[in-house]
């Protein structure tokens, strides 16, 4: 009954994972910014457990991978004999022969669980002295999952398996949520007795609730407070389901922290995601991965932040950005592209169909319009005109453009790198940069305007443009003899 107990957690991700007919194994599907089996292990790793145990088989090397940046997790592999009960037995007999605390089960595919429940099964646990307590929740539908069945005095007598199911054993709507602590001395002594007598002929982990009771050992089940936490994720149904939980989770936490969520139903958080006081999150907007947002910025409608820096009060409207930093008080979109690098600094502004790529723009610099801006350092103070292009690969290598501060540059304007707009500098609409341009000087290269009298007259007669033309010239010299007219 010690709360210092020595506790072994085994996590198991062995199976197949038919139903979710995927390449990619199905504890790998990510939801809310991390795999099934992340989630699981990220709240594994909160509590005091000494040994931390991973089962796997079916795609082992890939699910080994992803566990290798996780310190203090140990792989077990399963063999060709099949169900939760061999893994388990696996990973019991993996642990060390002196180890007599309890053992928390985990179940890959069962992502939603927190901290603080596996906390209170684990001290109902240690507080009955039972051999097993096993997580339970009352589920509408509990269809696909295992039955607690009860004794007439309400004991826990066994779990019953969908596929074993009688008719009134499947209207059961108690089902076992797949986490449980066993006292390991129990689980290993009830584990040697578990057979494949079943409708999957698998060694089912289930079966050890009958087998304890049978000897005489003491079974508990604690119900889960809110039956959501328990959902299993076998097919991609759930996986939406669990997917739409966690979010509304997350959503809800940042509201308590502060953040004005407008829409939760169509915001998407990811659980990495770190969002300061007074952020405003507009409609369809999705921040994900290591995104961070400091107080006061606004994100949205229509964003999609990946792994983004976002600093005080910054706006990003209908933008698509991985990878960047938007600086204090910047200001994004509507319909901008920032890509991997892109920084601005404090007070920078990218505005309507700019594209970024690897470039610094500095404080207080605007790229208002239609421009692609790759591999550029933009000093302070800068304004590109509309259509600016950074001509930034010559089919063999990428060049850089860098453009100082207080630059203004024309409309249209093609920088081909390497080039250097120096301080001050101004080019003329139209121009096309090959050549370094010197601090305050202005650049043109487009050839001064030629125009051709009558070439419509001569090489288009009869359209409308030359008709349109006539109309023009002869309104023009009535204006003039009126004028005329006047001025005598
Ligand atoms: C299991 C339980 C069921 C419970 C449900 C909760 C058993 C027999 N049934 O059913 O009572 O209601 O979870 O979600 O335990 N795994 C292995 N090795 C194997 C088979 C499975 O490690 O040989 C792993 C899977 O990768 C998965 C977990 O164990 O993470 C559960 O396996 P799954 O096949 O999904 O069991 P369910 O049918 O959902
Ligand atoms: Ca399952």
């Amino acid at each position: 009954m010690t709360d210092n107990t020595d506790l072994a957690i085994v996590i198991l991700a062995a199976g197949q994972g038919t139903r979710m007919r995927s390449k990619l194994p199905k504890v790998l599907h990510p939801i809310g910014g991390r795999t099934l089996l992340g989630h699981v292990l990220h709240t594994a790793q909160q509590l005091p457990a000494s040994i931390v145990r991973v089962v796997v088989r079916h795609e082992r090397d890939r699910i080994v991978q992803a566990l290798e940046d996780i310190p203090g997790v140990d792989v077990v592999d399963q063999d060709e004999i099949p169900g939760t009960g061999r893994a388990v037995q696996l990973a019991v007999e993996a642990l060390p022969a002196e180890f007599q605390g309890d053992v928390l089960v985990l179940s890959g595919d069962v992502p939603l669980l927190e901290t603080d429940t596996l906390g209170a099964l684990l001290e109902a646990h240690r507080a009955a002295a039972a051999d097993a307590t096993l997580l339970s929740a009352t589920l509408d539908d509990p269809t696909g999952y295992g039955r607690v069945i009860r004794d007439a005095d309400g004991s826990v007598s066994r779990i019953v398996e969908q596929k074993d199911a009688s008719e009134d054993e499947a209207a059961v709507a108690e089902i076992n949520a797949g986490v449980y602590v066993f006292r390991a001395a129990s689980l290993r002594e009830s584990l040697a007795r578990v057979g494949t007598a079943n409708a999957q002929g698998e060694m089912y982990l289930t079966d050890v609730v009958r087998l304890l009771r049978e000897t005489g050992g003491q079974v508990a089940a604690q119900a889960a407070s809110d039956a959501r936490i328990a959902l299993g994720v076998n097919d991609r149904v759930q996986l939406s389901e669990a997917a739409a939980i966690l979010n509304a989770r997350i959503v809800r936490r940042w509201q308590r922290e502060g953040v004005t969520i407008q829409d939760p139903a169509t915001t998407w958080i990811d659980d990495t995601v770190t969002l300061a006081q007074d952020v405003t999150i507009l409609p369809n907007t999705h921040i994900l991965g290591a995104t961070t947002i400091a107080e006061g910025a606004t994100i949205g409608p229509d964003t999609s932040l990946v792994d983004c820096e976002v600093g005080e009060g910054a706006t990003v409207r209908r933008a698509d950005a991985t990878l960047a930093v938007i600086g204090a008080g910047a200001s994004v979109g509507p319909f901008a592209y920032l890509r991997a690098g892109a920084e601005l600094a404090a007070g920078a502004k990218v505005g309507t169909y700019v594209e970024v790529k690897n470039s610094q723009i500095g404080e207080g610099s605007k790229v208002p319009h239609l421009s692609y801006v790759g591999d550029t350092t933009i000093g302070r103070g800068v304004n590109l005109g509309a259509g600016a292009i950074t001509a930034n690969y010559d089919d063999i290598a990428k060049h850089r453009t860098e453009i100082g501060d207080e630059v203004h540059t024309g409309s249209h304007n093609v920088f081909v790198a390497p080039v250097r707009i120096e301080a001050g500098a101004k080019t003329g609409a139209g121009a096309v940069i090959r050549k370094d341009v010197p601090a305050g000087a202005l650049a043109l290269s487009v050839a001064p305007q030629r125009n051709i009298e009558g070439w419509v007259d001569k090489n288009r007669a009869g359209t409308a443009a030359a008709a349109a033309a006539e109309r023009a010239r002869s309104a023009e010299k009535a204006a003039d003899g009126a004028q005329e007219q006047d001025d005598h």
